[in-house]
């Protein structure tokens, strides 16, 4: 049956990158990948157009897909109003319309570019690391919210950190599955010392872990768990979190892999229904200059193929074709080092797909 996908390319570099990836996905139809297209607006250009960051109708369209593509929200543009139709907002609305709570961030190394990360070589070569990020929860969602007026008349901002055990074991439980199927290694992070939302968070995955006997559950405090990232990555195989401290530490981990540029994540929902996007923002600043780098974007729709289409063969043949194509030399500005081939963000795309129909 023919699989529906919603294309939401958003703002910034959003539209330039995932165009890139639709050309992967052009180049899979000729290979029999059974799929249509649906565009919709998200972010800032769906506010330009409709007042709104996520309008009713890219609500409904991502619903009835089998999976979501999306590029990247936001912009200076609008960065001054009002923090309810800020193209963010776009982004949480359409996580939390779909009940995408487990937000899968992997972290790995290609080879061919250990010399792009700003660690040692030997610190971050094989790395293979994933982040599990709780995203439909916690202080990004909970209420109440806002900013009031003291009776001093001094201001006073508020945000609400909170977990049900539910939501706690729905996370845990996508966590250990997927740690089950690697090295077997979970490392639960949270600020169980100070935070009593996160003590419930830690006392919730260790009773999770008695059904997971063969995966190892460790804890770490966040802050510990950031300077360890940046110390020793490879001792973590997959990492569980909290929406925000996710937020933070799979920012810190891109960087192990040499850039930001690189990272996919797919956001699934209780069925594996996903929305797949890179990890990295709409970099308003190097918008319309055709130098951002599309592998993250590519590499989401291989992790879309894998995820929510069924498709693990073609998924391992997108993810062969950007080391192919990194093997050639090809490096977009982000990634780019001395004797390589500094390209566009089209023409790495073009690479992408040329490498992909050799197969
Ligand atoms: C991310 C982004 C978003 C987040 C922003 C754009 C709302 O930083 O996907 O990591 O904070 O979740
Ligand atoms: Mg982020």
């Amino acid at each position: 049956m023919t699989k529906k996908i919603a294309v939401l390319p958003g703002d910034g570099i959003g539209p330039e990158i995932v165009a890139e990836a639709v050309k992967v996905l052009d180049a899979l139809k000729h290979q029999g990948l059974d799929i249509t297209l649906e565009y919709g607006l998200i972010g800032g250009a769906a506010y330009d157009d409709a007042g709104t960051p996520l309008p009713a109708d890219t609500v409904a369209i991502s619903k009835a897909a089998d999976a979501i593509l999306l590029g990247a929200v936001g912009g200076y543009k609008w960065e001054s109003l009002d923090i309810s139709v800020r193209p963010e907002k776009g982004l949480l609305g359409i996580r939390s319309e779909l009940n995408l709570f487990a937000n899968l961030r992997p972290a790995i190394l290609y080879p061919q570019l250990a010399d792009a990360s700003t660690l040692k070589a030997d610190v971050v070569a094989g790395l293979d690391l994933m982040i599990v990020r709780e995203l439909t929860g916690g202080i990004y969602f909970g209420q109440p919210r806002g900013v009031r007026t003291l009776e001093n008349g001094e201001k006073e901002g508020f945000n609400t950190l909170v977990y049900r055990e539910s939501e706690v074991n729905r996370i845990g439980k996508v966590a250990f599955d997927i740690a089950r199927k690697r090295q077997g290694r979970l490392c639960s992070v949270d600020k169980a010392n100070v935070l009593e939302c996160t003590e419930l968070w830690r006392e919730t995955m260790t009773t999770l872990s008695a059904d997971y006997n063969d995966v190892e559950l460790s804890h770490m405090y966040v802050d510990n768990a950031a300077m360890q990232l940046v110390r020793a990555p490879k001792q973590f195989d997959v990492m569980v979190t909290t929406n925000m401290f996710g937020d933070i530490l799979s920012d810190c981990a891109s960087m192990l892999t040499g850039s930001i540029g690189m990272l996919p994540s797919a956001s699934l929902d209780e069925n594996s229904k996903g929305m797949y996007e890179p990890i990295h923002g709409s970099a308003p600043d190097i918008a319309g200059q055709n130098i951002a780098n599309p592998l993250a974007t590519i590499l989401s729709v291989a992790m879309m193929l894998r995820y929510s289409l069924n498709e693990a063969e073609m998924a391992d043949k997108v993810e062969a074709a950007v080391s192919v194509v990194l093997d050639k030399g090809l490096r977009t500005a982000d990634i780019h080092s001395e004797g390589m081939t500094k390209v566009g963000t089209v023409e790495m795309g073009d690479a992408v797909v040329a490498a992909l129909d050799k197969k």
